[in-house]
């Protein structure tokens, strides 16, 4: 049912420093800080030939990422997004097989549909599935 991987995303705890290490050291194409405020992040879209890399950076007193900076205080993978044809499907899909969805049907960083998939259901890594 997934197709692409549509991106990473990697909590950070210095947006700064994350971004000089991916245009610096690493030679990425890095876009411009952009403020999410439903989302409550500040992210950054690294593009690479075949996917996205996401830098997220807590905005606002009830950012969704807090406490994973918390307990990850370097940082680290916060999610992980693949791409559906259908974001209802999966989600019927995904409820059929026992599998805990988070949430309804919400509008991401991309403007488009996506869910989210409880990280205990799928190999201890929080999953967000995409209409493209
Ligand atoms: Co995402």
């Amino acid at each position: 049912m997934i197709g692409n991987l549509n991106h990473v995303a990697i909590a950070v705890p210095d947006l700064e420093a994350a971004v000089a290490t991916y245009r610096d050291t690493l030679g990425a194409n890095v876009g411009a800080p952009q403020d999410e405020p439903d989302h409550g992040v500040t992210v950054v879209f690294i593009t690479l030939p075949n996917t996205k890399v996401e830098l997220l950076y807590p905005l606002g007193e009830n950012s969704p990422i807090k406490s994973f900076l918390e307990k990850n205080p370097s940082g680290g993978i916060h999610h992980i997004c693949y791409e559906v044809e259908d974001i209802e499907a999966a989600r019927d899909k995904m409820l059929a097989s026992g599998a805990r969805v988070l949430g309804d049907i919400k509008t991401g960083a991309h403007g488009k549909p996506v869910i989210f998939l409880h990280p205990k259901d799928f190999t201890g890594t929080l999953v967000e599935l995409e209409q493209i």
